[in-house]
């Protein structure tokens, strides 16, 4: 096993998900950082964390910690970033990796001049059943694919303070779920050559859901939707001049797919076999890049977190959405 030091940045919800799935998965968590000591104590006892700082810059200057997991709101990921990268450390930034391209780009350009590994912790790409994805389309057991449609819609809290909904937050459907759908696309095809986008509001100003088309030349075409306050099929499907795979509820979590040839017979049944959320699946590639010296993941290239950036505001610039940050 390897001797590589986690350092938890953030006490919130998905850092208890993340850490849970870190321990679980026999990885060393060295020490947890939050704004407050309490919460940082809190989280140390839960889950029996040897040291919690009360402050994000003791988490960073921590001998003990090499990677930082960042699980702050989106507008916070890059200057955290920032910080744990500038103390030498490398980063594992929850999704979306930053609020904005601009910011994803700075993040990038710092990593590459310390030479460190920064990687989206876009949990999704890293499961065996995308794995498996992965290597059908590659091997073309679809023909050409021509196609992506997928949902990702929650019902989440309406309260307008919560993160999800608060516009200083980041708040949105898009960036948050929408996100999902939008990073399957690009692992597919790329990056768009044409963007439409259409959302609908809630009260506060976010996107409470948001619906987009990519259009990739003559190639292909992504239909993507997400919403926040309704609970949608969360299915996928990727289509091929050949076959089409189904991929179940919850499509970006562990979960089953069945491949389908357009005659109608079943070429491919999968089903998953994962233990607990799945998200320590990233966590071992991270420990590969650094214990093989690399700085950048191809499954999850640092540079194509930058273009999925990029494509999430340019759906942002046509639904209309600007955060406070960057008025
Ligand atoms: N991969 C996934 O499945 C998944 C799921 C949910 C969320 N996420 C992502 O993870 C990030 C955090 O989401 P979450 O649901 O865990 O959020 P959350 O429950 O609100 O927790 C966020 C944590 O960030 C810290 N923080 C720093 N600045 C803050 C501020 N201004 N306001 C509030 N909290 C602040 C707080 O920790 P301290 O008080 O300890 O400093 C807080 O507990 C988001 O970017 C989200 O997109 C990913």
């Amino acid at each position: 096993m390897s001797d590589i030091g986690w350092g938890i940045l953030g006490t919130g919800g998905i850092a208890h998900t993340f850490a849970k799935d870190l321990i679980d998965d026999g990885h060393i968590v060295a020490a947890v950082g939050s704004r407050s000591q309490g919460s940082a104590d809190a989280f140390a006892d839960e889950f029996g964390i040897p040291v919690a700082h009360g402050s994000y810059d003791d988490l960073v200057a921590d001998d003990d910690v090499d990677v930082v997991y960042i699980a702050t709101p989106h507008p916070a990921h890059a200057d955290n970033a920032e910080l744990a990268l500038n103390a030498g450390k490398h980063v594992l930034i929850e999704k979306p990796f930053t609020l904005n391209a601009a910011e994803a780009q700075r993040v990038v350009d710092l990593a590459g001049d310390r030479d460190l590994v920064v990687m989206e912790a876009m949990w999704t790409r890293f499961l065996p059943h995308v794995e498996r994805i992965r290597d059908l389309v590659n091997r073309g057991i679809l023909g050409e694919v021509r196609e992506f449609a997928a949902d990702h819609m929650q019902l989440l809290s309406s309260d307008p303070g919560h993160r999800i909904n608060a516009l200083e937050l980041g708040g949105g459907a898009l960036l948050d779920l929408g996100i999902y759908p939008v990073s399957f696309a690009s692992m597919l095809f790329g990056t768009p050559e044409q963007v439409e986008a259409s959302a609908r509001f809630g009260a506060t100003g976010a996107d409470a859901a948001t619906a987009a088309v990519f259009r990739y030349g003559d190639a292909a075409l992504a239909a993507v939707r997400c919403a926040l306050d309704l609970r949608g099929t969360n299915t996928a499907t990727i289509t091929g001049t050949r076959a089409r795979i189904e991929i179940d509820s919850v499509w970006y979590a562990p979960t089953n797919f069945r491949v389908v040839a357009h005659e109608g017979h079943l070429m491919e049944e999968y089903k998953s076999r994962v233990f607990g959320r799945g998200m320590q699946f990233q966590a071992r590639e991270i420990e590969r890049l650094i214990e093989e010296g690399l700085t950048a993941s191809d499954i999850m290239p640092p540079e194509e977190s930058v273009s999925i950036m990029r494509t999430l505001d340019d759906i942002r610039a046509r639904i209309g959405l600007v955060y406070p940050q960057e008025r």
